[in-house]
């Protein structure tokens, strides 16, 4: 696979901001243990990955804007273009030392995503996708699964927890849909869960209360992989709406049927 100029970019910037993660994930297990727990220095390796990124990326496409997770919106002089940026998607597996995690840079242009990266250091699997031009998993093209059964389906799902979302609605959505699906996962990474569905490791997924930086890079990975996604209510844009369902087009559209079902 001949990868673009644009691509090497992104490429270049995620895997230097991994190092850097990836060191801190190292130590992430001996702070388990200690009193303060690993809290702080967390914190601290998401923003230090964030500040990598953006200094890459900066210098490389000069005047391009940013919506990131932990420092913002910043807008750039190019207005056409902005990356969606999140250094640590998966921020509490890492806080616990479980090696799921990821790092996702979507391009977005003239409002439309154009260019997804998403990368596992933990597994050393990198997802790309540029408009028009396929999704690959460390250079293999990949494509959404064919299975067209529920019955048969592997659904990854995201979950509500303090503080956090509508547990009663996730509980009406979950039971409908686990009454007709083969299996149910929750890995704790949306980025990854959405490269997941693009590679046939999950047939669909839905999650609600998510952020731009969370899917951009995952829908271009989709898109190109063949995948169908539509906000959990079956909407065009899942950023506005900050929740997704997808899988192929057959499982996307029985997915958004039970979703329907649990909210009636
Ligand atoms: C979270 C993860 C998680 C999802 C949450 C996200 P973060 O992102 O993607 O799987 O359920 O909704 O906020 O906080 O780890 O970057
Ligand atoms: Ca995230």
């Amino acid at each position: 696979m001949i990868r673009s100029p644009l691509m090497t970019v992104m490429t270049d910037a995620v895997m230097k901001a991994s190092r850097s993660l990836k060191r801190d994930f190292g130590e992430v297990e001996n702070l388990q243990v200690s009193r303060k727990g690993p809290g702080d220095f967390v914190s601290a390796a998401d923003k230090k990955a964030e500040s990598i990124l953006r200094d890459a990326l900066e210098k490389a496409r000069p005047g391009y804007g940013f919506v990131m997770e932990e420092s913002g919106i910043v807008e750039g002089t190019d207005t056409s273009h902005r990356w969606h940026i999140d250094p640590l998607d998966g921020t509490t597996n890492f806080l616990h030392g479980l090696p799921h995690f990821a790092i996702s840079v979507g391009l977005e242009r003239d409002g439309q995503m154009v260019a997804g990266i998403i990368y596992d250091p933990a597994k050393d699997e990198l997802f790309i996708a540029e408009k028009g031009k396929g999704a690959f998993l460390n250079n293999r093209r990949i494509r959404v699964a064919a299975r067209s059964a529920m019955e048969d389906a592997v659904v990854g799902c995201g979950l509500p927890h303090i503080g956090k979302g509508d547990h009663a609605l996730f509980l009406r959505e979950a039971a409908s849909v686990m009454a007709h699906a083969g299996g149910s996962r929750r890995w704790g990474a949306a980025a990854l869960d959405l490269a997941y569905v693009a590679c046939g490791r999950l047939d669909i997924f839905w999650e609600r209360g998510l952020n731009s930086w969370d899917i951009a890079a995952g829908m271009v990975i989709l898109r190109e992989a063949g995948g169908f996604y539509s906000d959990a209510d079956g909407g065009s844009d899942p950023i506005a709406k900050g929740t997704i369902a997808c899988g192929n087009e057959t499982l996307h559209r029985e997915l958004l049927k039970l979703l329907k079902k649990a909210k009636a």
